[in-house]
């Protein structure tokens, strides 16, 4: 007897086109359909999987992006040989049940002479934005153009990048853009490394030093919920954990307020632990919401 069918969405629509890429979401959004959008760069893992089943449990049809960004990258950073794999992509965004993906070009999103760019001034310049000037311009420019051509009810971000999701969610309230920002938790390898597509640069022994990020922040958060509150004694704490270990140059390890981003010296009942360091040739980084 043949198999049944179970599976009754379309198969996966892929396009590079932006006037295409809207038509099927006004299409969409005219059969009542609740939009999701997952702007992504690519090299899916985990992480990016849950994104989608969110978007996939809570709309009725969901867009995943696929674009390096070439804006967010600084000029010695890794755009050219970011991890790329469109065809793998292709089949996970099938799998955790996309109905688009939107694959446009460099050209497309940055025609020649492109001029307009979107900051949101402060948030972007502290933490990650002062290891790499730029970078969170690149960000919020290009999830607008993102949400302009896909206008989605709903837009997913990882709490992985933990000050990205907090300047798009600033970006949005204060353009009045008419989307629900979303955020999902870190998805974690189970001895605590976070998933981020650069993972795959490490090899045995980083992989191994990478863990200081997570158990900095473990072991910070252990303290504040055990009841320390020298909060500027743990965050020196973090940044030494790190920095003592093999392969691992710190680039910072902190404890800051959930919305300004701001580094704390006092307790406060929540508080981000934030690291980023280099791990090898790698740049990784990770947080956590500590809650007392
Ligand atoms: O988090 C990412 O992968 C990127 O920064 C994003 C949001 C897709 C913008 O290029």
């Amino acid at each position: 007897m043949a198999a049944l069918k179970t599976d009754r969405r379309a198969p996966l629509v892929v396009t590079e086109q932006v006037s295409q890429m809207r038509q099927i979401v006004w299409q969409a959004q005219t059969r009542g359909s609740r939009v999701g959008l997952v702007p992504t760069m690519g090299a899916l893992h985990a992480g990016h999987l849950s994104l989608i089943q969110a978007a996939r449990e809570q709309c009725d049809f969901v867009v995943v992006s696929i674009f390096v960004n070439p804006t967010q990258f600084g000029p010695q950073e890794d755009f050219a040989k970011y991890p790329r794999n469109l065809e793998v992509d292709l089949k996970l965004c099938g799998e955790a049940g996309a109905d688009v993906v939107f694959h446009p070009s460099v050209e497309t999103i940055y025609p020649q002479g492109f001029a307009t760019f979107v900051e949101v001034a402060g948030l972007s310049d502290v933490l990650e934005g002062k290891f790499r000037p730029g970078h969170f311009r690149g960000v919020t420019t290009v999830v607008l153009k993102l949400l302009n051509i896909v206008p989605a009810d709903f837009a997913y971000f990882g709490q992985k990048d933990y000050q990205q999701q907090t300047i798009i969610r600033r970006m949005s309230a204060e353009l009045n853009l008419p989307v629900e920002i979303r955020v999902c938790p870190t998805i974690r390898e189970p001895d605590g490394l976070a998933l981020s597509s650069r993972n795959v640069y490490l090899n045995a022994d980083e992989r191994r030093s990478a863990l200081a990020l997570s158990r900095c922040l473990h072991r910070a958060r252990d303290q504040i919920t055990g009841g320390r509150r020298d909060v500027a004694n743990i965050r020196h704490e973090m940044f030494d954990e790190l920095a003592k270990t093999s392969r691992v140059h710190a680039e910072y390890a902190t404890l800051v307020h959930p919305d300004t981003l701001e580094e704390q010296s006092e307790f406060l009942p929540r508080l981000v632990g934030v690291v980023a360091a280099r791990v090898g040739a790698t740049r990784l980084i990770d947080n956590l919401i500590i809650e007392a």
